[in-house]
């Protein structure tokens, strides 16, 4: 009731209270459930803090191995499902894959669609977080025509995700532990960040009352357009495309800078960070040593270090306080461990995946009304109906 006030894109809108993510954008800091990025993402492993995220608490040893072999016994999928993998067309963007494949869990698991109760919410959550990972490497292997297989029951939660993508038939899986650690890495410092786009669509469809499943696929749809999730993928074309053009950084520039020029520079600028953020920092040191590591020598990092270094040092940029985001050095990473450029975002579901389930676990547990924003009205006013053959 009262005067509707209009702010799009909700750049000053609050939609709900939350005690899950902290962000101090002016300062750069980034806390789930009150411990720092830099802390987790250097000491914790993903599982850990999914359920930090999710339950509030870091969990005992006993919670940790009971939640891993809770969703351990759900990374299976029904054979049906092999079916629609299979209909797709190799050609499918990875995420309308999974973005289906995750809707359709809900008619394979009617059961998971009305939770209400914290016990039927913890059997909806672990099913996902087992049966998520199988999809995600199904979405892959069907486009590289491998079999749709599973993993192996022995290895940690990320371990075996890199098994499941990776594995060919006749030869050995061989574990490599830079890649698993950058894995773990790049995971945690994706799950969660508060009420951006894809959080925010999660929660106001599940304030619906519809499924964890639905709401999550409705989450994943809204992550994979450029502006959020899929900067990720558009970073590293724009990267190659500058290389394929010459490597000529400063045209670039002149372009993102150009306001009849649609074009912008991918992985920079955050709607709440202006200073910095923080995950850009830890993920440009962990693309070095990946890369170092692996012993890749990538001409894209060398691109990608001129144009910050660029747009670090020009007033355009720095007036406008627009600096490298999570996604300007996460794809170089996903490169070096040989995922293919267009599952880059589906590895952000998979990272974001515990802070969705968080929020809307959140959300529910504190009875949140429907989610219904108000407009302002600027069509027509009252009009009279005119027959066809008169128009
Ligand atoms: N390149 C060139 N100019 C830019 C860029 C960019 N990447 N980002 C913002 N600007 C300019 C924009 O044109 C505007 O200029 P002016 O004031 O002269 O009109 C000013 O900076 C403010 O931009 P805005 O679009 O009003 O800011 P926003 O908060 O609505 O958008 C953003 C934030 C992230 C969508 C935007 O910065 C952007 O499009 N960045 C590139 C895409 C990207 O990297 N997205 C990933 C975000 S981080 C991962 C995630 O959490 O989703």
């Amino acid at each position: 009731k009262g005067v509707i006030t209009i702010d799009p894109g909700y750049k000053n809108t609050g939609s709900c209270e939350s005690g899950v993510t902290f962000l101090d954008g002016e300062q750069g800091i980034l806390r789930y459930r009150g411990y720092s990025i830099e802390e987790l993402a250097e000491k914790a492993d993903f599982l850990e803090v999914a359920y930090l995220l999710i339950f509030g608490e870091l969990p005992t040893k006993e919670q940790n191995d009971k939640f891993h072999e809770d969703i351990k016994a759900e990374a299976v999928v029904d054979e049906d499902v092999k079916k629609i993998v299979e209909s797709f067309p190799k050609s499918a963007h990875p995420m309308g894959v999974i973005a289906s494949l995750t809707s359709a869990l809900t008619a394979f698991n009617p059961s998971s669609v009305n939770v209400d109760s914290e016990e039927d919410m913890y059997r909806a959550i672990v099913k996902i977080l087992g049966k998520f990972p199988v999809l995600v490497a199904w979405t892959l292997r069907k486009k590289q025509g491998l079999p749709l297989d599973y993993g192996d029951d022995s290895l940690g939660y990320v371990e075996n995700i890199l098994k499941m993508m990776f594995k060919k038939p006749n030869k050995e899986y061989t574990q490599n532990k830079v890649l698993v650690n950058a894995l773990d890495k790049l995971l945690i410092l994706h799950a969660d960040h508060e009420q951006n786009c894809s959080t925010s669509t999660v929660r106001i469809v599940g304030s619906s009352h519809a499924g964890l499943f639905a709401s999550l696929s409705a989450g994943i749809s809204a992550l994979w357009g450029p502006l959020h999730g899929g900067a990720n993928q558009a970073v590293l074309e724009m990267l190659e495309a500058i290389k394929n053009d010459g490597g000529d950084t400063k045209k670039y520039m002149a372009k993102a800078k150009d306001k009849n020029d649609p074009f912008r520079l991918m992985g920079f600028g955050h709607r709440v960070y202006k200073n910095f953020d923080p995950r850009a920092r830890i993920i440009k040191k962990a693309a070095d040593e990946v890369l170092g590591d692996l012993g890749v020598q990538d001409p894209i990092l060398d691109i990608a270090k001129g144009l910050e270094k660029e747009a670090l040092e020009d007033a355009y940029f720095v007036d406008r306080k627009l600096y490298p985001n999570v996604d300007f050095y996460s794809g170089i990473i996903y490169r070096a461990m040989g995922i293919p450029t267009d599952m880059f975002t589906v590895m952000f579901a998979l990272g974001r995946l515990p802070g969705w389930i968080a929020q809307w676990r959140e959300m529910r547990l504190r009875k949140e009304p429907i989610g219904r924003p108000r407009q302002i009205y600027i069509g027509a006013t009252e009009r009279k109906f005119v027959p066809v053959d008169e128009r």
